[in-house]
Protein backbone atom coordinates (compact mmCIF):
# COMPACT_ATOMS: atom_id res chain seq x y z
CA UNK A 1 0.00 0.00 0.00
CA UNK A 2 1.15 3.65 -0.92
CA UNK A 3 0.65 6.39 2.18
CA UNK A 4 0.39 9.86 1.19
CA UNK A 5 0.70 12.92 3.77
CA UNK A 6 0.42 16.24 3.50
CA UNK A 7 -0.58 19.20 6.03
CA UNK A 8 -3.50 19.38 4.06
CA UNK A 9 -4.75 19.32 0.57
CA UNK A 10 -2.00 20.25 -1.45
CA UNK A 11 -0.73 16.59 -1.80
CA UNK A 12 -4.11 15.98 -3.42
CA UNK A 13 -2.36 17.38 -6.62
CA UNK A 14 -0.25 14.22 -6.73
CA UNK A 15 -2.38 11.74 -5.07
CA UNK A 16 -4.49 12.75 -8.78
CA UNK A 17 -1.37 12.37 -11.14
CA UNK A 18 -0.22 8.89 -9.45
CA UNK A 19 -3.83 7.68 -9.51
CA UNK A 20 -4.05 7.99 -12.99
CA UNK A 21 -0.86 6.51 -13.47
CA UNK A 22 -1.78 3.52 -11.47
CA UNK A 23 -5.47 2.61 -11.04
CA UNK A 24 -4.69 -1.00 -9.13
CA UNK A 25 -2.65 0.29 -6.43
CA UNK A 26 -4.23 0.90 -2.66
CA UNK A 27 -3.29 4.19 -1.70
CA UNK A 28 -4.20 5.90 1.87
CA UNK A 29 -3.81 9.90 2.36
CA UNK A 30 -3.35 11.39 5.44
CA UNK A 31 -4.23 14.85 5.70
CA UNK A 32 -2.38 16.61 8.82
CA UNK A 33 -4.82 19.58 9.25
CA UNK A 34 -4.48 19.33 12.93
CA UNK A 35 -0.71 20.97 12.53
CA UNK A 36 -1.30 22.77 9.38
CA UNK A 37 -0.15 24.65 7.47
CA UNK A 38 3.22 23.28 8.04
CA UNK A 39 5.12 26.32 5.67
CA UNK A 40 4.59 28.77 8.73
CA UNK A 41 6.01 26.56 11.63
CA UNK A 42 9.77 25.72 12.58
CA UNK A 43 11.78 23.11 11.07
CA UNK A 44 11.91 21.13 13.80
CA UNK A 45 7.86 21.37 14.56
CA UNK A 46 7.60 20.30 10.98
CA UNK A 47 9.65 17.16 11.58
CA UNK A 48 8.29 15.69 13.93
CA UNK A 49 4.92 15.94 12.07
CA UNK A 50 6.30 14.12 9.64
CA UNK A 51 7.93 11.40 12.09
CA UNK A 52 4.52 10.71 13.69
CA UNK A 53 2.99 10.66 9.71
CA UNK A 54 4.98 7.84 8.78
CA UNK A 55 5.23 5.81 12.18
CA UNK A 56 1.01 6.18 11.84
CA UNK A 57 1.08 5.38 7.74
CA UNK A 58 3.78 2.59 8.41
CA UNK A 59 1.61 1.18 11.18
CA UNK A 60 -1.33 0.89 8.79
CA UNK A 61 0.61 -1.07 6.51
CA UNK A 62 2.30 1.77 4.27
CA UNK A 63 5.73 -0.08 2.70
CA UNK A 64 5.93 3.24 0.11
CA UNK A 65 5.54 7.05 2.13
CA UNK A 66 5.30 9.58 -0.60
CA UNK A 67 5.79 13.07 1.47
CA UNK A 68 3.98 15.17 -0.86
CA UNK A 69 4.64 18.30 0.72
CA UNK A 70 7.73 20.57 -0.09
CA UNK A 71 8.02 21.63 3.25
CA UNK A 72 7.87 18.36 5.23
CA UNK A 73 10.20 17.14 2.68
CA UNK A 74 12.17 19.96 3.02
CA UNK A 75 12.30 19.61 6.78
CA UNK A 76 12.23 16.03 7.21
CA UNK A 77 12.98 13.89 4.36
CA UNK A 78 16.90 12.76 4.99
CA UNK A 79 15.92 12.37 8.95
CA UNK A 80 12.82 9.85 8.41
CA UNK A 81 15.16 7.74 5.61
CA UNK A 82 17.55 7.32 7.86
CA UNK A 83 15.36 6.39 10.74
CA UNK A 84 13.20 4.08 8.33
CA UNK A 85 15.07 2.24 6.30
CA UNK A 86 12.58 -0.58 5.58
CA UNK A 87 10.33 2.09 3.48
CA UNK A 88 10.21 3.26 0.21
CA UNK A 89 9.96 7.21 0.42
CA UNK A 90 9.35 9.63 -2.37
CA UNK A 91 9.56 13.26 -1.51
CA UNK A 92 9.39 16.90 -3.45
CA UNK A 93 11.97 19.29 -4.14
CA UNK A 94 11.83 22.45 -5.78
CA UNK A 95 12.52 21.66 -9.79
CA UNK A 96 15.71 24.72 -10.04
CA UNK A 97 17.53 21.98 -12.22
CA UNK A 98 14.29 21.77 -14.90
CA UNK A 99 14.05 25.54 -14.44
CA UNK A 100 17.31 26.49 -14.96
CA UNK A 101 17.17 24.27 -18.59
CA UNK A 102 13.93 26.09 -19.36
CA UNK A 103 14.77 29.75 -18.79
CA UNK A 104 15.77 32.37 -21.32
CA UNK A 105 15.56 35.50 -19.84
CA UNK A 106 18.32 33.93 -17.09
CA UNK A 107 16.11 34.67 -14.56
CA UNK A 108 13.77 32.00 -12.65
CA UNK A 109 11.00 32.51 -9.60
CA UNK A 110 10.18 29.59 -7.19
CA UNK A 111 7.21 29.73 -5.29
CA UNK A 112 7.15 28.11 -1.79
CA UNK A 113 6.18 28.44 2.14
CA UNK A 114 8.92 30.14 4.27
CA UNK A 115 9.66 27.25 5.68
CA UNK A 116 11.13 25.60 2.59
CA UNK A 117 13.19 28.60 2.20
CA UNK A 118 14.73 28.32 5.70
CA UNK A 119 16.21 24.19 5.05
CA UNK A 120 19.58 23.86 3.36
CA UNK A 121 17.74 21.49 0.38
CA UNK A 122 16.72 25.08 -1.31
CA UNK A 123 20.32 26.29 -1.22
CA UNK A 124 22.02 23.22 -2.01
CA UNK A 125 19.86 22.85 -5.28
CA UNK A 126 21.13 26.73 -6.37
CA UNK A 127 24.53 25.99 -5.69
CA UNK A 128 24.29 22.68 -8.13
CA UNK A 129 22.35 23.36 -10.23
CA UNK A 130 21.60 27.07 -11.22
CA UNK A 131 24.74 27.72 -13.21
CA UNK A 132 24.36 31.82 -13.34
CA UNK A 133 20.59 31.60 -13.41
CA UNK A 134 19.18 33.95 -11.07
CA UNK A 135 17.18 32.05 -9.14
CA UNK A 136 14.77 34.45 -6.96
CA UNK A 137 13.24 32.45 -3.72
CA UNK A 138 9.61 33.79 -3.59
CA UNK A 139 7.88 32.71 0.11
CA UNK A 140 4.38 33.03 -0.73
CA UNK A 141 3.15 33.12 3.14
CA UNK A 142 -0.74 32.52 3.42
CA UNK A 143 -1.71 30.71 0.33
CA UNK A 144 -1.45 27.14 1.64
CA UNK A 145 -4.27 28.16 4.31
CA UNK A 146 -5.86 30.27 1.20
CA UNK A 147 -6.36 26.78 -0.77
CA UNK A 148 -7.43 25.06 1.51
CA UNK A 149 -10.10 27.26 2.42
CA UNK A 150 -11.29 27.92 -0.98
CA UNK A 151 -9.46 31.40 -2.25
CA UNK A 152 -12.88 32.27 -4.35
CA UNK A 153 -10.72 35.32 -5.93
CA UNK A 154 -7.26 34.61 -5.47
CA UNK A 155 -6.31 36.35 -8.80
CA UNK A 156 -5.87 39.78 -7.49
CA UNK A 157 -3.53 38.80 -4.83
CA UNK A 158 -1.85 36.58 -7.12
CA UNK A 159 -1.11 39.09 -9.65
CA UNK A 160 0.45 41.67 -6.69
CA UNK A 161 2.22 39.29 -5.65
CA UNK A 162 4.56 37.97 -8.17
CA UNK A 163 4.85 40.80 -9.74
CA UNK A 164 8.00 41.91 -8.00
CA UNK A 165 9.29 38.59 -9.83
CA UNK A 166 7.77 39.87 -13.17
CA UNK A 167 9.31 43.01 -12.95
CA UNK A 168 13.05 41.21 -12.54
CA UNK A 169 12.58 39.57 -15.45
CA UNK A 170 11.30 35.84 -14.55
CA UNK A 171 10.44 33.83 -17.17
CA UNK A 172 10.21 30.43 -15.51
CA UNK A 173 8.39 29.53 -11.81
CA UNK A 174 8.75 26.72 -9.64
CA UNK A 175 5.25 25.57 -8.13
CA UNK A 176 7.52 24.27 -5.00
CA UNK A 177 4.62 23.34 -2.71
CA UNK A 178 1.66 21.36 -3.30
CA UNK A 179 -0.62 23.15 -2.04
CA UNK A 180 0.20 25.74 -5.43
CA UNK A 181 -0.94 23.23 -8.29
CA UNK A 182 -4.29 24.13 -7.37
CA UNK A 183 -3.22 27.91 -7.87
CA UNK A 184 -1.91 26.72 -11.79
CA UNK A 185 -4.78 28.53 -13.92
CA UNK A 186 -4.32 32.07 -12.01
CA UNK A 187 -0.60 31.85 -11.96
CA UNK A 188 -1.03 31.20 -15.03
CA UNK A 189 -2.86 34.23 -15.74
CA UNK A 190 -1.00 36.58 -13.37
CA UNK A 191 1.90 35.57 -15.38
CA UNK A 192 1.17 35.49 -18.69
CA UNK A 193 4.18 33.70 -21.31
CA UNK A 194 5.61 32.50 -18.62
CA UNK A 195 6.52 28.73 -18.37
CA UNK A 196 5.06 27.03 -15.01
CA UNK A 197 6.28 24.38 -14.05
CA UNK A 198 4.78 21.79 -11.65
CA UNK A 199 6.56 18.75 -10.73
CA UNK A 200 3.78 16.88 -9.54
CA UNK A 201 3.28 14.11 -12.63
CA UNK A 202 7.40 13.73 -12.03
CA UNK A 203 6.86 12.82 -8.34
CA UNK A 204 3.62 10.87 -9.55
CA UNK A 205 6.04 8.85 -12.48
CA UNK A 206 8.89 8.29 -9.28
CA UNK A 207 6.15 6.85 -7.36
CA UNK A 208 4.99 4.53 -10.51
CA UNK A 209 8.53 3.46 -10.50
CA UNK A 210 8.93 2.66 -6.77
CA UNK A 211 5.71 1.39 -5.30
CA UNK A 212 3.67 -1.59 -4.90
CA UNK A 213 1.23 -1.13 -8.05
CA UNK A 214 -0.62 -3.74 -7.52
CA UNK A 215 -3.77 -3.72 -5.36
CA UNK A 216 -7.65 -3.00 -5.14
CA UNK A 217 -7.70 0.63 -6.45
CA UNK A 218 -8.95 1.69 -3.09
CA UNK A 219 -8.03 5.32 -2.30
CA UNK A 220 -8.73 5.82 1.96
CA UNK A 221 -8.37 9.83 3.25
CA UNK A 222 -7.85 10.33 6.48
CA UNK A 223 -7.46 13.31 8.86
CA UNK A 224 -6.11 15.08 11.76
CA UNK A 225 -8.76 17.57 11.64
CA UNK A 226 -12.27 17.85 10.64
CA UNK A 227 -13.32 14.95 8.11
CA UNK A 228 -16.31 16.49 7.01
CA UNK A 229 -14.16 19.86 5.84
CA UNK A 230 -12.31 17.55 3.92
CA UNK A 231 -14.51 15.46 2.65
CA UNK A 232 -15.40 18.69 1.07
CA UNK A 233 -12.18 19.83 -0.13
CA UNK A 234 -11.71 16.60 -1.72
CA UNK A 235 -15.12 17.00 -3.29
CA UNK A 236 -14.17 20.37 -4.64
CA UNK A 237 -10.94 20.22 -5.69
CA UNK A 238 -10.97 16.41 -7.25
CA UNK A 239 -14.62 16.03 -7.73
CA UNK A 240 -14.32 13.25 -5.65
CA UNK A 241 -16.94 11.80 -3.27
CA UNK A 242 -15.11 10.18 -0.27
CA UNK A 243 -15.44 9.15 2.99
CA UNK A 244 -12.78 10.65 5.30
CA UNK A 245 -12.19 9.16 8.50
CA UNK A 246 -10.46 11.20 11.46
CA UNK A 247 -7.29 10.47 13.40
CA UNK A 248 -5.84 11.13 16.32
N1 LIG B 1 1.67 21.47 0.89
C1 LIG B 1 2.78 21.94 1.60
C2 LIG B 1 4.03 22.16 0.80
O1 LIG B 1 4.14 21.55 -0.23
C3 LIG B 1 2.65 22.65 2.90
C4 LIG B 1 1.78 23.84 2.95
C5 LIG B 1 1.63 24.29 4.38
O2 LIG B 1 1.09 23.52 5.17
O3 LIG B 1 2.11 25.38 4.69
O4 LIG B 1 4.90 22.88 1.16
Amino acid sequence: MIGFVDSGVGGLAVLRETRALLPDADILYLADQANAPYGMQTLEEVRGFAEQATLWLVGQGAETVVVACNTASAAALGHIRARHPEVRFVGMEPAVKPAVAATRSGVVGVLATPATFSATVFDDLVGRYSAGIDVIAHPCPGWARAVEDGWPDAEPAITAHLAPLLEAGVDTLVIACTHYSFLDDAIARAAPGVTVIDPAAAVARQVARVADTAGAGVTTYVTTGDPTRFAAQILRLLGATAEVAAVG
